[in-house]
């Protein structure tokens, strides 16, 4: 009997997706490529380590893994971005026949996506591009799946999707249909930029506690007290990490603090300043990143400049409370970069169902995103809502003493002075822009618009 799916490519998530959907009772077909002498019979391998594959099958043959599956062929790849999809993808068409699908899983870049769709739509081969978040346990326990591409191709392998996928609180699928071609893609990406920038925004609050010389499990205790008003995922493995100890010391203080990234932010730093969206969260997240890992530099400097001991005072409460305040500007960018990019692209995306397969999953699920379901069913950007809009007003004076003592002291925390100063602009009615734009006129002749001449008509001054 030919099987009804093939997994291509048997890395960390590859595998853990295997096994989900043999777990579901799919019939599946999978393959590795092989590597004489380095890699060999890893299919075969992972098959006979778990019981639940023993019916799959096995291959290091493309053309034999082609031919055990029923046509249309549902093939998805579980390979690295970039290059190496690119040439699996060349790899596999001469073995594929009209009608297939292949189904992208990782995290390709929304642009790359949109052009294979087109490239292999000539070779009349389908192109499903998936965001899939959770890591290696959420592709096993069940992920979060962002599927984009032609709603009937979709509709052919959405049960394996929405079956393999985590289940929110009312035991629908985290899983949903996106919109045309590189949507999911790129709703991952922004997934990935939000998480950026949860993940900073947890490494300043515990540098705040830390600069006032609280130990890391003291600082798991601060952390797992502010789980009832502000849980998340993240938050939970913040929690577990300053907990761990190796010997007499706490494992983070042995870390080395240069942060690496795969290129998920810098994507959607790119997108944001492509489309003209002022999500700036994500952009600083990422520049964090990038400091961080001037680690020779920053030492110098630390020498010449600053003395990093100033002492800081403020209030637990008052940094949760700023805490809050970031993470709402946080997810108000995310979402308005999607919607914008939506808007762009014609997508016609539902921003409420984004949010609701993110509550299960995913990494940057929280309690928070069970809130925004009901925030964007009634409006398309969170800080309009009337509910957001009051917890801000109550947030707000939190954020300033927290950020104003964190420059007195100087100690960086960019990601939540950042959303403070990004809101200053966002709630300003009149901005010093209009200096912007004469200066652009009087160098370059650039013309503006007068707030005397409602016709909207650009003028230019010789001045
Ligand atoms: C997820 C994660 C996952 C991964 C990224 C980000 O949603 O499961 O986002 O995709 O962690 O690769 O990694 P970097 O921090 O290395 O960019």
């Amino acid at each position: 009997m030919k099987s009804e799916f093939g997994l291509f490519g048997l890395g960390v998530m590859g595998k853990s997706l295997s096994r989900n959907l043999a777990q579901k009772g799919f019939n599946i077909s999978i393959f590795n490529r092989e590597v004489a002498g380095v890699e060999e019979s890893v299919a075969a391998n992972f098959k006979n380590d778990h019981e639940e594959l023993q019916t799959a099958k096995a291959f290091s043959d493309l053309e034999a893994f082609a031919n055990s599956l029923q046509t249309p062929r549902r093939i998805m790849l579980m390979v690295n971005a970039g290059k190496t999809t690119d040439s699996v993808i060349a790899d596999l068409v001469p073995f594929l026949t009209d009608g297939d699908i292949l189904i992208d899983g990782g995290n390709s870049n929304y642009l790359d996506t949109k052009e294979r769709h087109d490239l292999l739509k000539n070779k009349n081969i389908h192109f499903i591009g998936v965001g899939v978040s959770g890591g290696e346990e959420g592709a096993l326990k069940g992920p979060s799946i962002m599927p984009g591409g032609n709603k009937e191709i979709y509709n052919l392998v959405q049960p394996y999707l929405e079956k393999i996928a985590a289940k929110d609180a009312n035991g629908l699928p985290c899983c949903t249909y996106i919109g045309e071609e590189g949507s999911g893609h790129f709703v991952k990406m922004v997934h990935n930029g939000v998480e950026y920038v949860e993940m900073q925004l947890l490494a300043e609050v515990y540098s705040i506690f830390h600069r006032m010389g609280t130990a890391p499990d003291k600082i798991a205790d601060i952390l797992a007290s502010w789980q009832p008003t502000a849980n998340s995922y993240l938050l939970e493995i913040t929690i577990a990490i300053l907990r761990k100890k190796e010997g007499d010391d706490w494992l983070v203080n042995k870390i080395v603090d240069k942060a690496g990234n795969k290129g998920t932010g810098n994507w959607a730093t790119i997108a944001t300043a492509q489309l003209g969206v002022p999500s700036s969260m994500i952009a600083t997240a990422l520049f964090a990143r990038f400091n961080s890992f001037y680690k020779e530099d920053r030492i110098q400097a630390s020498i010449n400049f600053t003395t990093e001991n100033q002492e800081l005072v403020v209030d637990h409460q008052k940094v949760l409370e700023a805490y809050q305040f970031a993470r709402i500007v946080n997810h108000y960018q995310g979402f308005k970069l999607i919607a914008d990019a939506g808007k762009a692209y014609k997508w016609n995306l539902n921003l409420s169902e984004i949010a609701r397969i993110w509550t299960n999953g995913c990494i940057i699920r929280s309690d928070f995103m069970v809130e925004l379901i009901g925030v964007l069913k009634e409006e398309d950007a969170i800080l309009k809502h009337k509910t957001i809009i009051d917890q801000v007003k109550l947030l707000k004076p939190s954020i300033n003493t927290v950020v104003a003592n964190c420059v007195l002291n100087e100690l960086a925390a960019p990601c939540l002075s950042d959303a403070v100063n990004f809101f200053n602009g966002y709630t300003t009615a009149n901005s010093p822009a209009n200096i912007i734009q004469a200066q652009r006129d009087y160098f370059g002749a650039h013309t503006y618009q007068r707030t005397d001449d409602e016709s909207g008509t650009f003028h230019h001054t010789n001045w």
